[in-house]
């Protein structure tokens, strides 16, 4: 059996993470009994950026399987610190484990490492990139609370830009069929490359609009980019949005990744207003849950957390029933019908060709990608690894 890895959003067909979630419901309510499906399995961790929720469920969700856990979580006690490549860590981890939970502050570095390790990886955030296991969460919180996953409306907000559960929710979402308005931090907007996979995966249009209705909120008349097969839903006329006559279904907000932002990005203060009691009063969020991938600064302000439609907080707590399902599933241990799942085929990068990403592995002088690991995207000029642009020089 060739072995599956959990790289991006798009890896898994729908009927694949319906199915998943089926399994999360049955693991919800098996949390607690010692039934050691996992065990004999060793989970490796290896965390090179801080994490505190994904890789503290994942180690509970190995745990709660019966399963083992070794971790690294501190890149200066290892042997990344002496300038060891990924490739060889991962080569390594790979034989003392059975499944290796990567994050690590490089984008393409879980496609890399994928393409290295002999036992599944699963993306736990690569960069600016992709944050998979976050969007099952966040699909498995609304289809809980809403009851289905297509024909919603949901609006993405904050810094949307290097926000990477953001790209992985948005491919996921236009994907089952549901409607996405963006509104991002002035600059910090769904990269041009992200929209393009939304509009190949979701087979919609995006519109650039001007939202209006929303003063009150917004001060002025703030842009957006809207994902829908349906333009008429929306009440769209020329490129204006009337938010104010819409009903929303969820709001997923998220932090600026201070993290993240270039040298002159850094000075920038939040622009949006914080959603608050006042900002939830408002027509279209009367009905709208608020999500976030946590953690949280000043983006929410604490009230909403006793306001039935936050519902971050149990988006979190279920990330542990999620990731015990994905992991039974990498291993093995559980079947879940595949559907379709979507190919990723690639080809060799050209001679002349280079990531324009300059944060991604096939960038980074430590990986030391050459050669055949250099790959570009089957029939396109996108990287393999970050989906970024290529260019030729
Ligand atoms: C997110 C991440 O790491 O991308 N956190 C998480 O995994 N829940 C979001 C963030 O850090 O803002």
């Amino acid at each position: 059996m060739t072995k599956r890895d959990f790289i991006s959003i798009r890896d898994f067909s729908n009927e694949e993470m319906i199915g998943l979630f089926a399994v999360a419901d049955r693991m919800q309510r098996l949390l607690r009994s010692s039934h050691g499906l996992l065990a004999g399995h060793i989970m490796g961790s290896l965390f090179l950026e801080p994490s505190t929720r994904t890789r503290l469920s994942f180690e509970s969700a190995m745990n709660r399987l019966g399963g083992r856990v070794i971790t690294l979580a501190d890149a200066g006690a290892s042997s990344f610190s002496k300038g060891e490549t990924l490739a060889d860590s991962v080569q390594m981890v790979g034989s003392y484990t059975d499944v290796i939970v990567l994050r690590h502050p490089r984008a393409g570095a879980a496609r890399l490492a994928a393409k290295i390790a002999p036992v599944p990886v699963i993306n736990a955030g690569d960069g600016g990139h992709e944050h998979p296991t976050q969007t099952l969460c966040d699909l498995y919180a609304l289809r809980r609370v809403k009851g289905k996953l297509d024909g919603l409306k949901v609006v993405l907000y904050g810094d949307l830009k290097y926000g990477r559960t953001t790209h992985s929710l948005a491919l996921a979402l236009v994907g089952f069929g549901s409607d996405v308005l963006c509104i991002s931090e002035t600059g910090l907007d769904l990269p041009d490359y992200v929209r393009q996979d939304c509009r190949e995966n979701g087979d919609v249009e995006d519109h650039e609009v001007a939202i209006c209705g929303m003063e009150r909120l917004f001060g002025e008349a703030r842009r957006g980019i809207l994902f829908t097969r349906d333009p008429a839903a929306w009440g769209l006329e020329d490129d204006a949005l009337d938010l104010a006559g819409r009903e929303l279904d969820a709001i997923y907000v998220t932090r600026l990744q201070r993290e993240r932002l270039a040298p002159d990005e850094r000075d920038r203060t939040r622009g949006l207003p914080s959603v608050d009691t006042a900002f939830l009063a408002e027509r279209p969020f009367e009905n709208a849950v608020v999500l976030h991938p946590l953690p949280r600064l000043d983006e929410i302000h604490p009230d909403v957390d006793r306001d039935p439609r936050g519902l971050y907080f149990r988006q979190a707590a279920w990330g542990v029933p999620i990731r015990m399902a994905l992991l039974s599933y990498l291993l093995g241990t559980e079947l879940v019908e595949a559907g379709d799942s979507p190919a990723r085929p690639v080809r060799p990068l050209a001679s002349d060709e280079r990531c324009t990403n300059a944060n991604c592995i096939v960038n980074d002088p430590q990986a030391a990608v050459e050669g055949e690991a250099r790959t570009a995207r089957e029939g396109g000029d996108r990287c393999a690894f970050c989906d970024a642009p290529l260019a030729r020089s």
